[in-house]
């Protein structure tokens, strides 16, 4: 791989005596879906928090588009164009959800929240706003109060909030947790669409959506990537099946 968008070298990261993540090296190139699987407690959270910068490794280095990011805080990493949806966003429950990512695209262009009254005003961050909002199909409860989305619903508009920031890398940490079936196969058709513009690392449980939208998986047992390659590649791997697809030796 001549240009990976992203480049963990021997990363390291242990919580008292426990090794997370134990000399992990990863590669994951431009343009491409990178699931992430393994059972609970593998380190997959820990792995995409220091990706994204909210947790220091103890060492190893991360490589991202170029540049060494591994001593850049997680503001830094973020106008960089490594963005971290799900569990972290915050949505204003009490403002629109067109303001929601309106504001999300005013801070892109570094301005501050003080503008947050003027924001629906401005012809220019609400048409970007709605942009990112059909995007994740969620343009027509562009006036609908943020609160009162369904839990899909709000997933999708975190990604558009994600989207707003203009990543070239999106963290996805268990998209699905949570969602019923029917905005599971939502969220998977509107990630699905995502996947042409956007590289994106997908930790994710739910096997029929990793399994529909990866181009790589890689397998992480015990801080360690065990096994990298095509969903089909992984599907058939022993070593996988035994460790974690539930299958007995
Ligand atoms: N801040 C922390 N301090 C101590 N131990 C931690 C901390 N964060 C995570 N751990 C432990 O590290 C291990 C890996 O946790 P992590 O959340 O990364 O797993 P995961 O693969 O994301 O699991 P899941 O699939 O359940 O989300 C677990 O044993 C967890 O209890
Ligand atoms: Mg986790």
């Amino acid at each position: 791989m001549a240009d990976p968008i992203l480049r963990l070298e021997r990363l390291s990261k242990h919580f008292g005596a426990l090794r997370v993540t134990n000399e992990l090296s990863l590669d994951v190139e431009r343009g491409e879906v990178h699931a992430i699987i393994g059972p609970n407690g593998a380190g997959k959270t820990t792995l995409i928090s220091q990706i994204s910068g909210a947790l220091a490794p103890d060492h190893g280095s991360i490589v991202f588009d170029g540049r060494d990011v591994t001593g850049l805080s997680m503001a830094q990493r973020a106008r960089a164009g490594l963005a971290r949806s799900f569990q972290i966003t915050t949505i204003l429950p009490n403002f629109t959800v067109l303001d929601n990512v309106a504001l999300a695209v005013q801070a892109r262009q570094g301005h501050s929240f003080r503008f947050v009254r003027a924001v629906n005003r401005d012809r220019s961050l609400t048409d970007a706003a709605a942009a990112h909002l059909e995007t994740v199909g969620l343009l027509e409860r562009a006036g609908t109060r943020a609160g009162s989305l369904s839990h899909g619903e709000k997933r999708s508009l975190e990604l558009a909030i994600a989207l707003a920031t203009r990543p070239k890398l999106l963290l996805l940490d268990e998209p699905m947790a949570g969602t019923g079936r029917e905005e599971t196969e939502r969220l998977v058709a509107v990630l699905k669409r995502l996947a042409s513009d956007y590289t994106m690392i997908l930790v994710e449980h739910d096997m029929d959506a990793v399994f529909a939208l990866a181009d790589r998986i890689s397998v992480l047992v015990y801080g360690e990537v065990i096994a990298t390659g095509a969903p089909e590649a992984i599907r058939e791997n022993q070593k996988v099946r035994q460790a974690y697809l539930g299958e007995e030796a």
